[in-house]
């Protein structure tokens, strides 16, 4: 069963711990990227409390954000195109989170991770958080997530070199799903409890409490929520609307909600080559079935920007001489309202439990996991518009995500708006992810721009 926020009555643990010490930073590890450990070593150290309200106009520089994206992109490299393989508590993802805290502590910020693998640039005083996930998909771009977690960085160095205003930078942990939804947002906005999802495993049967032992050893507290002020998240926009209009900014209104569940069909497993035609009960035709149905049946319920997929399909034992027994498929689904994906949930209930009974068999249904529409905050919202105007007149529009961010959950807890900038023919979740480089710099601009006027 692969996790997220189980949409079932159950009480959240919340992890929040506050700390603070007096010790200094652990000393630098410039040298290696490859020993997390000696990267967050010593104490937990959290910043002082003390602020900096002196404000100054931030520089932020597009060489040393675009180096450092390129830098960030060799990490897990693909060797196909930009593609990058970072998958949450992959060798390459603790090895990007090192490189990360190096990075941070070079710029005179205090380096943080998480029980969850939340990995953390702390500004001194009360900030506002900038970032997003430096995991990936299975194949993945060198872009999704990535750009944010870089903009946060660049957005905290520039704000230290004009001596203000205190600006964070975090890369959340599993935004990709390979155990949840979002798993370490979703961990750390307290809506999902680390003990469940201990329990999550990834397709392989790897569960997230032993993938997360891997940061045992540095990890410290749940940080509190109110360290910050809000939450900015800038990323590509991962489909085609801003590269066919030939605007550069989309500022978020909302972003969509999801749904995902594994549905599984048992039938009966037999000879390929004797099992006649009418005594089968063949799983894969079962979903096959459901599949043609569906689609069908959700024509009635849905609006243009609905989407649903099945993703993940598991045949058993998956032998071309054998009628397979078992299928187990994900299936998950988004719209921008919550009414909406619980009438599309019954129709996908009501079509495969129809499905089975119909062939003879019978279908089970995992744990429903969900992230919630979220709108964006209005005054972020307004920040980043404001600036849009200034930085990129006429080029900029309000768009709905149909994308899920860790800003959904960060905006339960933390005023949270966000930025995208084109992504070249609308590709994301492939290795030719692609975004104009003059695009990603346009869009650190507008972002430093909003951050620095909502955190001054
Ligand atoms: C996040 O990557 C998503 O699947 O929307
Ligand atoms: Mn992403
Ligand atoms: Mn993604």
């Amino acid at each position: 069963m692969r996790g997220g926020t189980f949409l079932l009555p159950g009480v959240a643990a919340f992890f929040l711990l506050s700390s603070s010490s007096s010790e200094g930073p652990p000393p630098s590890c410039m040298q290696k990227y490859s020993d997390l450990n000696a990267c967050f070593a010593g104490p937990n150290v959290l910043p002082s409390r003390t602020s900096l309200f002196m404000t100054f106009a931030m520089k932020p520089n597009p060489a040393r954000f675009l180096q450092d994206l390129h830098e960030l992109r060799q990490i897990g490299a693909a060797g196909i195109g930009k593609g990058v393989q970072r998958r949450a508590f992959s060798a390459a993802d603790l090895t990007a989170r090192s490189w990360l805290a190096d990075r941070m502590r070079d710029a005179d910020l205090t380096p943080h991770i998480d029980p969850a693998g939340n990995t953390f640039g702390l500004a001194d005083g009360r900030s506002l958080l900038v970032g997003s996930h430096s995991d990936t998909q299975p194949e993945g771009g060198w872009l999704d997530g990535a750009l944010g977690v870089v903009a946060g960085l660049e957005l905290a160095r520039a704000a230290k070199d004009a001596g203000g205003p205190p600006i964070s930078c975090v890369s959340f942990q599993d935004e990709e799903g390979r155990f949840g939804v979002l798993t370490g947002s979703d961990i750390w906005s307290g809506k999902l409890a680390l003990a469940d999802a201990d329990r999550f495993y990834d397709t392989d049967g790897v569960c997230f409490a032993d993938a997360r032992t891997g940061i045992a050893d540095i990890a410290g507290e749940f940080l509190p929520h109110d360290m910050f002020s809000g939450f900015l998240e800038m990323h590509i926009e991962q489909g085609p609307y801003l590269d066919e209009t030939g605007l550069k900014i989309g500022v978020v209104s909302d972003i969509v909600g999801i749904r995902d569940m594994t549905v599984v069909f048992e039938g009966r497993q037999n000879h390929a080559g004797t099992t006649p035609m009418h005594l089968r009960q063949d799983a894969f035709q079962a979903l096959s079935k459901f599949n043609t149905l569906l689609n069908d049946r959700l024509r009635n319920v849905v609006m243009p920007t609905t989407v649903w997929t099945i993703g993940h399909i598991a045949l058993h034992p998956n032998a071309s001489s054998v009628v397979p027994g078992r299928a187990e498929f994900s299936m998950q689904w988004r719209d921008g309202d919550a009414d909406r994906l619980a009438r599309m949930e019954k129709v996908i209930r009501d079509t495969a439990s129809e499905v089975a009974k119909d062939a003879n068999m019978s279908v089970n249904f995992g744990a429903l996991m969900g992230i919630e529409p979220v709108a964006m905050d209005q005054r972020m919202r307004d920040a980043l518009e404001v600036a849009a105007d200034q930085q990129a007149p006429e080029l900029w529009r309000r768009m709905p995500s149909g994308a899920l961010h860790d800003a959904s959950n960060i905006a339960t807890v933390l005023p949270a708006a966000m930025l995208f900038v084109p992504s070249i023919g609308g590709i994301s979740h492939a290795f030719d992810e692609d975004t104009d480089e003059a695009d990603l710099v346009l869009g650190l601009q507008v972002l430093a721009t909003a951050a620095e006027a909502l955190a001054s």
